[in-house]
């Protein structure tokens, strides 16, 4: 038989039967479900008691077909959530226990001919909590001055929208407290912008998705005197003191005349952390001889820069207190124990201690 004879002929037959053309009258409409729940997909047909309804799972994922689930009231997928039944005119798939491999569209078919059928779809949309992808920053070093841009991006279902907060409640360099979208730009930033910043990706299932990035900015040495000029008596000791502010963390060394000061019987130099960034650097001179009097130089150093700042050591005709004391050469130490300290001048400290215990009980 030709086309046309078996057109004709199917034609003949629909008139033979008194039908009218099969159609699906009803069908689902799009359904978004939770994982764990039940879907039921229903199809509605007319004029189609002779023909098989069936329902597929189109081609998607790694199925490259359409995958067969039911015909009529019978079911060919090998899956126990699966269920199928057909009332009359109306075939309902029923999916329970939705797993996220459930999602996707399915179609009622219904077989008019060999050669001919019609089909409905319906999407079947399952709800996950976001989960924040691979591709997204976990930390960023800049330098001051540079441009900064920190993404997030999630998955889940429905699309998670993302936001941006920092710790502490601190503002965004947009001075705002959220920022929304995936990208995070900030551009000029400064080094006060560093930190632990969060990446928030939300779709109002399940609690939300969290990130926290870190925001790291390298700048050149900042130095503060806090006492540009010290004052001792000779023989005295005093302390020079540089607070570095640096990132990364600055190489400091000590000048004076030009000359790079090393631990002696002159001077002993020390440093500790104050913050993450900010360093104490001291400069010990000791029993002070008239050459010492003058300016020396703290210079720090990283990458990104050097910069110096000068503290002047100035003759004074009283000792001045502290560091000095009563005992010429011996020093009370009020800071928290440097972290550098020659060995040579510990041993110095302590005898000079157990030597001023000792002056006080006789
Ligand atoms: C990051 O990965 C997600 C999938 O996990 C993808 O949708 C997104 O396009 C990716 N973004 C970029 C910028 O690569
Ligand atoms: C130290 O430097 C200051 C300012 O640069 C200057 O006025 C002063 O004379 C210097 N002191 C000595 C002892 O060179």
């Amino acid at each position: 038989m030709g086309v046309t004879q078996w057109a004709v002929f199917v034609a003949a037959l629909s008139l033979a039967s008194g039908q009218r053309n099969p159609s699906i009258s009803f069908i689902s409409k799009e359904t978004v479900t939770d994982i764990g729940a039940t879907a039921l997909l229903k199809c509605s047909v007319q004029f189609a008691s002779e023909s098989p309804v069936m329902w597929f799972k189109q081609a998607s994922g790694h199925n490259v077909n359409d995958v067969p689930i039911s015909t009529n009231n019978i079911l060919i997928a090998q899956e126990p959530r699966f269920s199928i039944d057909r009332e009359g005119d109306t075939v309902t798939l029923k999916i329970s226990d939705i797993q996220e491999s459930d999602q996707g569209t399915y179609e009622c078919r219904v077989q008019i001919s060999v050669r001919e059928s019609i089909s409905g779809t319906v999407l079947l949309a399952v709800r996950l909590k976001p989960v924040i992808s691979d591709n997204s920053t976990r930390s960023v070093i800049v330098s001051e001055g540079e441009t900064a841009e920190i993404a997030c991006y999630a998955t889940g279902f429905p699309t998670p929208e993302i936001t941006w907060r920092r710790d502490n409640n601190f503002l965004l360099p947009t001075g705002k407290a959220i920022h929304r979208g995936n990208v995070l730009r900030m551009e000029n930033i400064q080094k006060i912008a560093r930190g632990t910043y969060y990446c928030v990706a939300d779709n109002g299932v399940g609690r939300g998705s969290k990130r926290n990035v870190a925001v790291e900015v390298e700048f050149a040495p900042v130095i503060t005197v806090p006492r540009p000029k010290v004052y001792q008596a000779m023989q005295y000791n005093m302390d020079l003191e540089c607070l570095v502010e640096a990132y990364p963390p600055p190489s400091i060394t000590w000048l004076k005349d030009g000359i790079v000061l090393n631990n002696n019987q002159h001077q002993m130099m020390s440093m500790f952390p104050i913050t993450d960034q900010t360093t104490d650097s001291n400069l010990r001179t000791l029993t002070i001889e008239k050459k010492q009097y003058g300016n020396y130089t703290c210079r720090a150093a990283n990458r990104l820069g050097t910069t110096e700042s000068v503290v002047e050591l100035v003759e004074a005709f009283i000792p001045v207190c502290p560091p000095a004391c009563d005992v010429p050469g011996y020093s009370t130490n009020s800071r928290a124990p440097p972290l550098v300290l020659a060995s040579a001048v510990l041993v110095a400290v302590l005898v000079g201690a157990v030597t001023a215990a000792g002056l006080r009980h006789h």
